[in-house]
C-alpha cells in the first residue's frame, strides 16, 4: 500500500519518464475545447489509463489524454479531458493530476471550461477570464489529512486567479480583437444543470457564469503555490434566461465554435508568458 504522496510521485515519475524536458505551465481543457491539444507541435501523447493512479474520464467530449508538446514557443502539457466530481469520483481523485502536475516542476496552470451566462450581458461564445470563483456548495479538495509538502492546513484564497495572468491576458484580447468578459465563477456539483431558481440565487451571490469544474483543481493549485488563469467559454445562457431547455449538445456546438478563437488566445499567452 502506498501513502498518497507515493501515489503523486509515482505518477509524475512515470510521466517524466515519457515526455522530453519540463513543462513549466500545464493547461487543462474543458468540454468541446479539446482540439487546441491538436495544435501542440512535438506532441507526445500519454493515456490517462496508463498513468498510476490516474482515473479515466467518462464525459462524451473528453479524451482522457495528456499531451506534452510545443504551443507559442513553450513546452506545455496538456490535458485533454479532466475528472468531474459529478462522474463518481472522490474529490481527491478529481484533482490527483494537479500535485502530480506540481512534482512535475510546473509552476502555471490554465484552466480552462464550458460555463453558463449568468451574467445576462453575456452571450453564447462569450470568452470569460474568471476572476474569481463562488464553491459553498461543494467539499473541499483539500479536505482531510493536509500534506505540508504542498502547501499550509489553512490556504489563502484572496489571489486564487492570478492577477497578472489575467492583465496579461486582457492585453492579448485587445490586441487580436476579441471582447474579453471578466466574471466570478460558481462551481455547481452537477451532472443536472442548475434550476432557474438556482441560477436566481448565483446572480444575487454574485455569480457571473456556472459550471460543474474548474474550482476543486484551483484550490488544489492555489494549496500548492503554482499560478493559476481560468478561461470560461460561455456555451450556453444559464437556466431560466432564456425559454429554452439545456443540453449538452448545445454547449459542444458552440465550443466548437470559438475553437479557433479559443487557440489562438491560449497560443498567445502561453508565447507571452515571462517564466
Ligand atoms: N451549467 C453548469 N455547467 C455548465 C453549463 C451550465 O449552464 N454550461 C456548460 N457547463
Amino acid at each position: 500500500m502506498h501513502n498518497d504522496m507515493e501515489k503523486y510521485r509515482i505518477a509524475a515519475d512515470y510521466i517524466s519518464g515519457r515526455i522530453d524536458g519540463v513543462p513549466q505551465t500545464a493547461i487543462i481543457l474543458g468540454s468541446g475545447l479539446g482540439p487546441l491539444a491538436d495544435s501542440l507541435e512535438q506532441p507526445i501523447e500519454i493515456d490517462y489509463r496508463d498513468i498510476p493512479g490516474f482515473p479515466e474520464t467518462t464525459v462524451k467530449g473528453h479524451a482522457g489524454k495528456l499531451i506534452c508538446g510545443i504551443l507559442g514557443g513553450r513546452r506545455v502539457l496538456a490535458m485533454k479531458g479532466r475528472f468531474h466530481y459529478y462522474e463518481g469520483y472522490d474529490i481527491s481523485q478529481v484533482v490527483f493530476h494537479i500535485r502530480v502536475f506540481r512534482l512535475l516542476g510546473i509552476s502555471g496552470l490554465i484552466v480552462t471550461n464550458a460555463a453558463g451566462g449568468v451574467n445576462t450581458s453575456f452571450r453564447p461564445g462569450d470568452l470569460m477570464l474568471i476572476t474569481d470563483h463562488i464553491s459553498f456548495f461543494a467539499p473541499s479538495p483539500l479536505r482531510g489529512g493536509n500534506l505540508d509538502e504542498f502547501g499550509t492546513r489553512f490556504p489563502d484564497m484572496c489571489d486564487a486567479y492570478d492577477k497578472g495572468l489575467i492583465e496579461c491576458a486582457e492585453k492579448i484580447g485587445k490586441s487580436i480583437g476579441i471582447d474579453l468578459k471578466k466574471g466570478v465563477y460558481a462551481f455547481a456539483q452537477g451532472p443536472m444543470y442548475e434550476t432557474p431558481a438556482e441560477i436566481r440565487a448565483l446572480r444575487i451571490l454574485g455569480a457571473d457564469a456556472v459550471g460543474m469544474s474548474t474550482v476543486p483543481e484551483v484550490i488544489t493549485a492555489r494549496h500548492c503555490g503554482m499560478k493559476v488563469l481560468g478561461i470560461s467559454c460561455i456555451t450556453n445562457m444559464a437556466a431560466g434566461i432564456l425559454e429554452r431547455k439545456l443540453d449538452h449538445t448545445e454547449v459542444v456546438e458552440t465550443a466548437k465554435k470559438v475553437e479557433k478563437t479559443f487557440i489562438q488566445l491560449v497560443t498567445d499567452i502561453i508565447s507571452n508568458l515571462r517564466t
